[in-house]
This record gives structure tokens, sequence and C-alpha cells, in this order.
């Protein structure tokens, strides 16, 4: 007999995955002070803008599917529930990526759907291992995605300060996303996963800098 459980848990997961990867929301009440337009930046620093904006789309699309893979593995409705809570801000971050991408006339990695796919696979072996692992993947996850974003900042035309302060809002949350982990009881993942993580990262935003 077909377990139906298995099929909604499919089911269910495709569409968070489409409805992740092809979202095309943005947040019209955007609480941000900096108006920079992309008519105020020159076109090679429009440019420059827009392919850190899309690594930090893609990021958002990925954290998503890292955690959607590790919620349906876990065993733990703890970690599951929190999972499911800190993708809801990740959702919210996605929007605010989207809404900067559409003002600087940008476009979205047209790889997503295998950034995302990567990452879920990812997220159910850290869910698969989360008895040895507990939290300890999601505060590795925030720790590279802070990193990340203090790198990003940085690559930013100065004068692009509305994407800056946008990565900033997004900094603020990851922070406290990896603090809440800890205070849960992350455990220190194996280098070697670190690694993994770290590569597979590297790899993602060297190519979607371009597409
Ligand atoms: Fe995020
Ligand atoms: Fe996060």
């Amino acid at each position: 007999m077909v377990n139906k459980n298995i099929i909604d848990v499919v089911l269910t997961e495709l569409d968070y995955a489409i409805s992740t990867i092809y979202n095309n929301n943005n947040i019209s009440d955007l609480k941000v002070s900096a108006k920079t337009t992309n008519k105020k930046l020159d076109i090679n620093k429009a440019k420059q803008s827009e392919r850190v904006m899309r690594i930090n789309h893609m990021g958002e699309v990925c954290a998503q599917g890292l955690y959607r893979g590790q919620a349906v593995f876990t065993s733990d409705d703890k970690v599951r529930g929190k999972l499911y809570e800190i993708c809801d801000e990740e959702n919210y971050h996605l929007k605010l990526c989207n809404q900067r991408l559409r003002e600087l006339d940008g476009k979205k990695s047209i790889l997503n759907p295998l950034w995302y796919l990567s990452s879920f696979v990812l997220g159910s072996i850290a869910g698969i291992n989360d008895k040895k692992w507990k939290l300890g993947f999601i505060e590795e996850t925030e720790k590279q995605v802070e990193g990340h974003l203090t790198a990003s900042i940085k690559q930013l035309p100065k004068e692009d300060l509305r994407s800056k302060e946008i990565l900033q809002i997004i900094a603020k949350d990851e922070k406290r996303h990896r603090n809440t982990a800890k205070k849960i009881g992350s455990e220190d993942l194996p280098t070697k996963a670190k690694k993994s993580m770290h590569l597979l990262s590297t790899i993602m935003k060297k190519i979607t800098y371009y597409v």
C-alpha cells in the first residue's frame, strides 16, 4: 500500500519549493530610509549591485531549501518547529531581495531550482544526523551567512545605500537565528561537514554572480 503520508510530504515540499523559487512578492511598505534608485547608480555600479543582490536572493532560496530538508527528516519536533519559524523569516528576506532586485531591474539566478534542490539534499543529511548534530547545522549555516553578508556589504558600490540597509536588516535576523540555535543547544558540526557547506556555497556564489 502506498504510504499517504509520504505522498503528502512530497506534495507539500514540492509546493513550498515552487512557491519559494518562483516567489515574486516584494515588500510594499519596506521600512528602509535610503532611497537609492538604479538611476542614481551608473551602469557598472548598478550591475555590481544586481550581482550582489542576486547572490543574496539565491542565499535566501537556499536557506529555505536547507531548513525544509532538515525539517522533513528530523525526528525532533522542537527542532522542526524552530526550523519552520526561521523559514518564515528567510521568506521575508527573500521578499526584501526580490524588491531590491526589481528596483535594480535585475535578474534572479536561473539556477535557483538547482540550488534549492542541492540545499534540500544537504538539509536532509543534517536532518538524518540530527541526533548527533542537533541544531549545529542551523548555527553553522547562519554563521557562514553572517560572514557572507559582511562581505556582500563591502562588495556593494558605496553609493548603493539602499541595498546596504536591506542587507543590514537581514544580517540582524541571521545573527538572531544563530543565537537561537546556540541557546537551544546546538552541537559543533564535524569539520568535514562545515567544509562541504562552505565549498558548496562558494561554488553557488561564483556561478550566481553571472547567472
Ligand atoms: Fe535569511
Ligand atoms: Fe537565517
